[in-house]
């Protein structure tokens, strides 16, 4: 309606209003497929009753009822013909262009079949939706449904053999819904897990929490009890240790900041002993008596490497070993326990490098890598942590035949090599302030739809977009409680109500 169109009287303005309310009413909430997989449909604004993410049962004249799922969601306006406005007395009767607004959106359907054209929409109930997760082929119940609370959020484990990234801002829930995820996976397959953790936030992946209803503990503990937990506080068999000697050569290199160019006759000094079985420990240097042995024995006495506590020395064994070991289900490498920046990197590293190395036997596993911004950052800033982002980016392009699948999470996603994160097929987006990162994402994960990505920033604690192989169709989660303890939780905040300091 524009300006020069409106009634001068006030009944005139009323009636108009009063038209138009009752025209925008009547939009019928009508649906269209022509390709029997996507829909397109029109609803009226008053009462709108759908969302994006959220489930509608759309039923042809004459046809079979399909559930579809709501991916986005736009204010209309059109122009609506002419119409006879009166003020009351044929003096102020008038013509006046109305402007007709309502809802617009597109969405998909749930089991593709028929077309149809202006089949009635409504939303669906929680039983539809039920019985559609029920049909369906996932098993892992991570959670429920946050658009229909009471029914369960269903994925699938199968699509697990493809990487995935699991996004969200500092306190979003990743790593409590990560913990959720892994005992859904530890109790419902044998998927092997590795854990990276930095936080230290897995130590405690085995035990029970207090309140945990008993057939539920019973079930988780029999399910974890081939979880290790390598931790540089804990002693003998769980000590989180490495040897020199079963580094790759690259690593070592990297340990000592060793550069092929810039070090030349280093480089060659310790590749030639490297290939004759000498470690690069001062002792054995010494013994060497050559002038490049001596210098490199400078070197890793001016780096301090060998005071690092993360060699085993006489312990036998190594977290390396326990990585490659099948009868380990579950091994939480506890980075977080370590003192130096340069030992996390280095078991980082190592570990990686572990798990590319042994590529050919084909055992699948879940490498999973919490604060993947620590471990394998897009812009290392030592040569150690540089290696670490090398394997995650081999493994992220590589890994997937040999059955090395990737769980990367991580705060912001251009934080991580984007040769990792374009190579996940499963996106798990927590809540994200972030406009930039919200549209980075979107442009990333172009298979999910943008309309739900744009949802990240009103998501709750816990809430969650899952999209990709895991999901049967992208859907927005409220994680469920963990039957395992955390680790280090977030500081508590009651120092906000206990009153200032007497
Ligand atoms: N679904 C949930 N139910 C109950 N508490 C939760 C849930 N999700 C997260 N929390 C709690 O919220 C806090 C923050 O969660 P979490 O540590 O998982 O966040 P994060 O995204 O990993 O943060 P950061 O990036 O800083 O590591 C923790 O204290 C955790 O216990
Ligand atoms: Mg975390």
């Amino acid at each position: 309606m524009t300006l020069a169109d409106v009634p001068s009287t006030q009944a005139g303005l009323d009636r108009l209003r009063e038209t138009r309310r009752r025209v925008e009413e009547a939009v019928l909430p009508l649906a269209t497929s022509i390709d029997g997989r996507q829909f397109a449909f029109q609803a009226s604004l008053h009462g709108l009753d759908v969302r994006p993410g959220g489930y509608v049962v759309l039923e042809p004249a004459g046809g079979q009822a399909v559930l579809g799922q709501v991916l986005d969601l736009r204010l209309a306006s059109q122009d609506a013909a002419e119409i006879g406005v009166s003020g009351g007395d044929d003096a102020t009767a008038m013509r006046a262009r109305l402007s007709i607004r309502h809802a617009l959106g597109e969405g998909t359907l749930l089991e593709p079949g028929a077309t149809f054209h202006d089949a009635m929409m409504r939303p669906a109930t929680a039983d539809e939706v039920r019985a559609w997760v029920e049909r369906g082929r996932a098993r892992l119940e991570v959670g429920e449904l946050a658009l229909v609370p009471g029914v369960p959020c269903r994925i699938d484990a199968r699509g697990f053999d493809r990487h995935t990234f699991l996004c969200g801002q500092s306190g979003s829930g990743k790593t409590y819904s990560l913990g959720v995820l892994l005992e859904r996976l530890l109790t419902e397959t044998s998927l092997r897990v590795v854990i990276l953790d930095p936080n230290s936030d897995f130590g405690r992946l085995g035990a029970v929490r207090d309140g945990t209803e008993a057939a539920v503990a019973d079930r988780y503990r029999a399910a974890t009890s081939g979880v290790r937990v390598f931790s540089a506080r804990a002693a003998g068999e769980q000590r989180l240790r490495l040897r020199l000697g079963e580094l790759e050569p690259a690593a070592q290199a990297a340990l000592l900041h060793l550069d092929p160019i810039d070090d030349r006759e280093e480089y060659a000094e310790f590749v030639q002993l490297l290939g004759r079985g000498v470690p690069p420990a001062v002792e054995s240097l010494d013994e060497v008596g050559r002038p490049d042995a001596r210098r490199l024995a400078q070197r890793v006495r001016n780096l301090g490497t060998e005071r690092h506590g993360i060699w085993a020395r006489e312990d036998p064994g190594s977290v390396l070993e326990a990585v490659g070991d099948p009868d380990h289900r579950c091994v939480v490498v506890d980075l977080g326990s370590l003192p130096t920046r340069d030992e996390q990197a280095l078991a980082g590293a190592a570990v990686l490098g572990e798990l590319w190395r042994r590529r050919e036997e084909r055992r699948p596993v879940l490498i999973v890598i919490d604060e993947a911004h620590n471990v394998c950052p897009a812009e290392p800033a030592d040569p150690l942590t540089a290696l670490a982002t090398e394997h995650a980016i081999r493994i992220a392009a590589e890994g997937r035949k040999f059955g090395l699948y990737l769980l990367v999470s991580t705060q912001r996603p251009q934080k991580v090599p984007e040769n990792v994160v374009s190579q996940c097929d499963n996106l798990v987006l927590m809540r994200l302030n972030s406009r930039a990162d919200a549209a980075f994402a979107e442009e990333v994960f172009s298979f999910v739809p943008a309309g739900l990505i744009a949802q990240a920033p009103a998501f709750g604690l816990g809430g969650a977009l899952v999209a990709g192989k895991l999901s049967p169709a992208p859907a927005l989660v409220r994680f469920g409680t963990r039957v395992s303890e955390e680790g280090g939780s977030d500081v508590p905040s009651s120092w906000a109500a206990s009153g200032p300091i007497a």
